[in-house]
């Protein structure tokens, strides 16, 4: 049985995770939800009202259990999100993804806040988490590796970019890797 905790805050080395407010809006926008850099995560928001609706939703939902999303705050400054969904109470398996504003790629971040979530989830229970990617990406797919995720295989027609089914690339790690 899964013990769901939510959103807590969390905090690492560099980093701390805290829930979205409305407060976040403008930043979310400028920095990503905006940029074509995030086209992998999400298609960019044309206007700031599609950031508010998604962020609105995003606090709204906190109140659910197993609603796990996440601010990523870096040096006091709101740079992305990190994130937990696709649930399967069943075999207790949770899906991590993540976006950050493109001027702090490449710092370890997105390493550090999913290595965060990993221990996160595993603590809860859950026996498996997993993530994927677009071939396109690779960035992200160096992520997972770098947390200790293993290549499961090309899920063909597993995902869905810019309006077209495409394969993804799958990683996974198990609580018994740990051991
Ligand atoms: C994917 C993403 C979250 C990575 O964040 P990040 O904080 O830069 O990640 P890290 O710094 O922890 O690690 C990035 C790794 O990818 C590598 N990398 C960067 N660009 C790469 C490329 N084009 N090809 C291969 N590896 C690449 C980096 O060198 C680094 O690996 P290293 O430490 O071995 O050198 C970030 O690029 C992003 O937000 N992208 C847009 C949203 C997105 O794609 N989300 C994922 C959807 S599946």
């Amino acid at each position: 049985m899964l013990k769901h905790k939510g959103t807590l805050p969390i905090t690492t080395n560099r980093l701390i995770l805290r829930r979205f407010t409305m407060d976040d809006c403008r930043e979310a926008y400028e920095k990503w939800t905006s940029s074509y850099d995030s086209r992998f995560w999400q298609p960019p928001h044309k206007s700031i009202g599609e950031t508010r609706r998604m962020i609105s939703e995003y606090v709204a939902n906190y109140s659910k259990p197993d609603w796990y999303m996440w601010a990523v705050v870096f040096d006091n400054e709101l740079v992305g999100l990190v994130c937990g969904n696709e649930i399967n109470e069943d075999i207790k398996s949770i899906c991590i993804g993540y976006c950050l504003s493109r001027s702090f790629w490449n710092r370890g971040i997105a390493t550090e806040a999913c290595a965060a979530l990993i221990r996160y989830f595993f603590d809860i229970g859950f026996n498996r988490v997993f993530s994927y990617h677009n071939p396109l990406n690779p960035a992200s797919g160096r992520v997972m590796q770098k947390c200790g995720m293993t290549y499961e295989g090309r899920i063909r027609g597993g995902s869905m970019f810019a309006g077209e089914i495409c394969d993804c690339l799958q990683y996974s790690i198990l609580r018994s890797d740990l051991l």
